[in-house]
């Protein structure tokens, strides 16, 4: 039996199945199974009350699992999708409380991964679905993170590493303008071009889990230092300590402390892909602590640097 067919035969169990996307591996359920999307939020150990993506098989879908989508998002899905944005939109009334913690919005996307979409296809219904990450916890860009993480508790489909290696970008556009909630590999730059300024989140905003200040972190303690700190706060550190530092400090990093120093590659693209692989990295070396120099917040960088925050605990709403 393939890999694909026995994670469909889980997925008809009610139980949930972790599957590769292009930002990193998602734990899904069928959106139609109460005791799938219950597991979830066990498994993960997830407060019920933060709502999952809806992980649709094509933009057709938004006709029968959104309300009121405005044209906007027709023409967002259509220009990024299958790709790494989630929209927040006005439910249907397919769409079980479960799923969204009972706000009347539901976040949407079509993954781009060719595993999660025969997936979804096969399944015939969408797969509701967080990062495949215990609450709190770094998410998983590789199968082995998902087994490091749930071991034998859950099936992982391997599809490799993933291609973007940080979550979607959050677009709510079920308020008056469009906001946006997470920054993600789909730029805030580019997305003005399409909708105009942004808001970013406030507290009136939906409730975003992303947003919580502990998110997406590793064990070891994270703490961010300035450009002209990082190498004293490593050599003067009592604890084991390592430091992740953007390309630009490349040249900075003396030979003495290579090997505890892992540098961001030039390419935003590449440094989001290796960048919760470089933190899996450092925690699976038992780091006490890393110090972290943001790189700088443009384009992708701005994302980046919203993860590397959170992960120290300084994450504002954004
Ligand atoms: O790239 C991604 O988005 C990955 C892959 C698996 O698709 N998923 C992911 O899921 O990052 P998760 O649950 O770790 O983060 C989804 C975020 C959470 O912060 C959640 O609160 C927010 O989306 N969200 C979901 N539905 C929402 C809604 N109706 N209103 C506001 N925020 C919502
Ligand atoms: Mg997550």
């Amino acid at each position: 039996m393939r890999e694909i067919d026995a994670a469909l035969a889980r997925l008809a169990a009610g139980e949930p199945v972790a599957f590769p996307t292009e930002t990193v591996y998602g734990l899904g359920a069928r959106l139609d199974s109460e005791r799938g999307i219950a597991r979830v939020y066990e498994l993960k150990a997830r407060p019920r009350s933060h709502p999952l993506i809806a992980h649709l098989g094509a933009a057709r879908e938004l006709a029968d699992y959104t309300r009121e989508a405005p044209p906007l998002a027709w023409l967002l899905a259509e220009r990024y999708w299958p790709g790494p944005l989630t929209l927040i939109l006005r439910r249907s009334a397919r769409v079980p409380d479960s799923v969204t913690g009972g706000q009347d919005t539901v976040g949407v996307r079509v993954p781009a991964h060719p595993l999660a979409l025969e997936l979804i296809a096969r399944a015939g219904v969408p797969l509701a679905a967080p990062s495949a990450n215990r609450f709190q916890q770094l998410s998983p860009t590789r199968a082995e993170h998902v087994r490091a993480a749930f071991g034998d508790e859950v099936c992982v489909l391997d599809g490799g590493a993933s291609s973007g290696g940080i979550e979607s970008t959050i677009l709510d556009l079920s308020g008056a303008a469009p906001r946006l909630l997470r920054p993600g590999l789909v730029t805030r730059e580019e997305l003005e071009l399409v909708c105009g300024p942004l808001a970013s989140a406030d507290a009136s905003a939906p409730r975003a889990s992303g947003s919580h200040p502990l998110h997406y972190a590793p064990r070891a303690r994270v703490e961010l230092v300035d450009a002209s700190a990082w190498r004293h706060a490593l050599e003067a550190s009592r604890e084991r300590a390592a430091a992740l530092v953007p390309h630009e400090l490349a040249a900075e990093v003396p030979a003495a402390l290579a090997s505890s120093v892992t540098v961001l590659p030039a390419d935003l693209a590449a440094a989001a892909r290796a960048l919760y692989a470089a933190l899996h990295e450092l925690d699976a070396r038992g780091y006490a602590r890393i110090f972290v120099v943001l790189p700088p917040e443009r384009a992708l960088g701005a994302a980046i640097a919203d993860r590397l925050r959170r992960a120290a605990g300084r994450g504002d709403a954004v």
